[in-house]
């Protein structure tokens, strides 16, 4: 087989053999290939596309580039989410406890946050004592003991995404519903999850941006889910305005254990249960969604959810008595309100220069091996159509220093846009997309 050959074929508009893409993958992720070949592959697949066969093969290659961790010594069924990054999106640690609660196993390996986003792995980090760097052995040890349990990223689960997802980085070739789909279930696939649930996310803070191209990607992720034999479901949300109100790693943990309490209703709370109840139904631990949405309520309001989480904490290392008292975790040196110039209401808030607010303060890196500050951040105080005076707060900076603050407070204040009229009423969930 030629690479030369496969790059023209795909130039010209035809479909790849599955025989051609296993080749492609393994012969790039061995080094055998050079970046400038697979580069031209890539664009050519960028401006002719992959139908969904060819999508499937791509992802089933990528999945079996490295060596996957076992974890089939997880006993009962296995389920993941993931979400295709959003702000103030703490789900993760409100949905698994639910999960395990109602039975569920969720097993996570995470990443850390670059730019604007939060990684679970840093957000659990903040809690003190807690350590991440487990072996995956670990993982199924914790999870048989407790259902849920999230690791820090070690050795390379899919090393030939690495690879192409750096190469698209610098070629164009990023924003292709084939390549971000196959990306992103390599690596649930790589996992072993038994049902997996996409939480796609549309409006100005996702990368997908318009709700059309968000379900073109869901669709292509769940009908690789069905041809990989995974029960794959997703479910398209909004993202024009953070999902919860913290942005900052130990704030956001704090909202998550404050939500699992129930003593925080809204939009970040809404999202997770509708992810908890449909991880139950794409497992089959449920026969329906209102069964599964009542069972998910009753693990919340019973608390069952956030002893789970607390039990995870523990066994992470850390302290589970942060469950009961949030003010166990790091705080900031110093709050500042941030205040409104004019009155009217709230409409989109630009949710990507939230989290870069965040950022400026400390929360996120910029560059993969920053250093960040657990304890700093912001928490806004108004939603999408919240009417406001001028000098109202409309939300808080959390501040370790004083570097960068000004940049932080203007950001935060020119991402929250107010107009004369209320908005446009957006809903939460816009559609459920399911594998036939
Ligand atoms: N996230 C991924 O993991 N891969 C992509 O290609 C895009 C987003
Ligand atoms: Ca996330």
């Amino acid at each position: 087989m030629l690479i030369q050959d496969i790059i023209l074929k795909k130039r010209n508009g035809g479909a790849l053999s599955t025989e051609e893409i296993e080749y492609f993958v393994s012969s790039y992720t061995n080094g055998t290939i050079p970046d400038y070949q697979a580069a031209a592959l890539l664009m050519a697949i960028w401006f002719s596309r992959m139908d969904a066969r060819e999508t499937a093969d791509l992802t089933i290659a990528i999945r079996d580039s490295g060596s996957r961790p076992d974890l089939s010594v997880i006993d009962g069924v296995k389920l993941d989410k993931h979400s295709t990054g959003g702000v103030a999106d703490t789900t993760t640690l409100i949905t698994a406890p639910l999960v395990a609660a109602c039975g569920g196993k969720v097993a996570k390996i995470s990443g850390r946050g670059l730019g604007h986003t939060g990684g679970t792995v840093d957000k659990l980090e903040s809690i003190p004592g807690v350590d991440l760097s487990r072996t995956p052995e670990d993982l199924a040890r914790i999870v048989n003991e407790c259902g849920l349990a999230v690791v820090g990223q070690s050795g390379d689960l899919v090393p030939a995404d690495r690879k192409l997802y750096a190469l698209r980085d610098v070629t164009g070739t990023v924003d292709n519903v084939s390549l971000i789909a196959s990306s992103i279930m390599s690596k649930k696939l790589a996992l072993g999850a038994d049902a997996i649930v996409l939480d796609v996310k549309t409006g100005n803070g996702s990368f997908m941006g318009e709700e059309t191209a968000a379900e073109e990607l869901a669709r292509m992720m769940v009908e690789i889910g069905r041809r990989a034999g995974k029960p794959t479901s997703a479910l398209i949300t909004d993202m024009n305005q953070p999902l919860g109100l913290a942005v900052g790693n130990a704030l956001e943990v704090a909202e998550a254990i404050e939500s699992l309490r129930g003593d925080r209703s809204g939009d970040l709370a809404d999202l997770s249960l509708a992810l908890a109840a449909e991880m139950l139904v794409a497992g089959g631990l449920a026969a329906t969604g209102a069964e599964a949405s009542r069972q998910v309520r009753e693990a919340l309001e019973s608390g069952r959810g956030l002893q789970r989480l607390a039990r995870m904490i523990e066994l992470l290392g850390g302290s589970p008595q942060v469950c009961e008292d949030t003010s166990l975790l790091p705080r900031a040196a110093e709050e500042v309100a941030v205040v409104v110039e004019r009155s009217g209401f709230v409409g989109d808030i630009m949710t990507a220069d939230v989290g870069r607010a965040a950022m400026l303060l400390g929360a996120g890196r910029a560059a993969k091996n920053d250093p960040i500050d657990p304890a700093v951040g912001l928490k806004l105080q108004v939603r999408r159509g919240d009417p406001v005076q001028a000098g109202d707060e409309i939300g808080r900076l959390y501040v370790n220093s004083r570097a960068n603050f000004e940049r932080a407070q203007a950001l935060l204040l020119s991402s929250v846009c107010i107009s004369d009229a209320p908005p446009q009423k957006k809903p939460l969930i816009y559609r459920q997309v399911r594998g036939e």
